[in-house]
């Protein structure tokens, strides 16, 4: 089964192409327009999607050597990601299936995230999933291809916009996460005793304590003291987060009993997360699924993974799939 996946549901134009169960192109046109906003302008990136969005789809069938009559099925992202964005992906996706007369699959981006994971390993039921991102930081105990239930998730920020707001706050250009992470690998994670909040019980986030408790750390010092230790503060940020993170999936894994756990969406490219993960997996004896770097942020491979799933499934869509912002 051939299938072209489409990626638009925020600031990354993405295309893909999954040939039986193999990426064969992963193209990833990320928008630089937002930089200077110091975050991401809905008006601007639906707009950089349309002028996108045909050159993405191009080149990633050129790069798999395919073209129209080898594809099998349209997998598009339809939500959970910006209304106008979302549109543009999906209009682009209904216009193919129309005109080359191929199915099309509408596809939940966080669904996608978690099984960006199944790309590169065996498709395993059951499983508990910490799926961190920008917008969305929640525990789920999956049973079986799209059957979850949630186990907790986050009462304020998401880990991803955590990161991205404490990095704004140290001057690191948006999105900070993956600044924050470089910097944290050469500085001290015991330097400063950021809160772990919430993490005595429960299944459930908070991260505006965190985010509050730096700002009044970093109000109280001189910009000299905060350069000067950037690679600490990173590194005692990562740590905060990381833990809270790592308390709550070992819980979700104890409760549940699964033996296979994963972690997916943006956050996973987290070092210090992953090495985290990696640890308590080997203590707890499960099994663990962590993306490859470039499935980890928003790409189009898992998007046409998870439509591959759908498809198998019998699950398919017509020209009534709408979009759909929030989850
Ligand atoms: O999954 P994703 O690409 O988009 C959403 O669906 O939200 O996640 C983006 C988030 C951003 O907040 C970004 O800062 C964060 O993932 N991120 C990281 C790292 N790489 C990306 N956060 C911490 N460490 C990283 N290495
Ligand atoms: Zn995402």
């Amino acid at each position: 089964m051939n299938i072209l996946g489409i990626e638009s549901s925020c600031d990354d134009t993405a295309a893909a192409v999954l040939s039986d169960g193999k990426i064969l192109s992963n193209v990833i046109a990320s928008q630089t327009v937002h930089e200077q906003f110091g975050g991401v302008v809905p008006e601007l990136a639906s707009r950089a999607h349309n002028k996108t969005i045909w050159a993405t789809v191009d080149q990633a069938l050129e790069t798999s050597g395919f073209s129209m009559p080898d594809v099998d099925a349209i997998a598009v992202a339809k939500g959970p990601g910006l209304m106008g964005s979302l549109l543009v992906g999906l209009g682009f996706a209904k216009g193919l299936s129309l005109s080359w007369e191929k199915p099309l699959i509408g596809v939940n981006h966080i669904d996608a995230h978690m099984y960006a994971n199944f790309i590169e390993h065996n498709e395993v039921f059951p499983f508990v999933a910490l799926i961190v991102s920008g917008g969305h930081t929640r525990l789920v105990h999956v049973t079986a291809p799209f059957e979850h239930t949630v186990l907790g998730k986050t009462r304020d920020d998401a880990a991803g916009e955590a990161f991205d707001k404490i990095g704004k706050m140290l001057n690191l250009p948006y999105p900070a996460g993956p600044y924050v992470d470089r910097h944290a690998k050469t500085g001290n994670p015991e330097f400063a005793d950021f809160p772990r909040a919430m993490a005595k019980k429960g299944l459930d986030f908070s991260f505006s304590g965190l985010k509050t408790s730096v700002l009044y750390y970093l109000r109280d010092q001189r910009q000299s003291y905060i350069d000067e230790h950037l690679d600490d503060l990173c590194a005692s940020v990562s740590a905060a987060i990381s833990d809270v993170l790592l308390v709550k999936l070992r819980r979700a894994v104890r409760k549940t009993g699964v033996k296979q756990v994963m972690v997916a969406g943006g956050v996973s490219a987290n070092s210090m997360l992953r090495e985290k993960v990696r640890a308590m997996a080997k203590k707890e004896g499960v099994n663990l699924m962590i993306p490859a770097m470039e499935y980890c942020t928003d790409n189009a491979a898992m998007i046409a993974k998870a439509g591959e799933m759908k498809a198998r499934l019998d699950q398919f869509d017509g020209m009534e799939l709408k979009p759909f912002a929030s989850l």
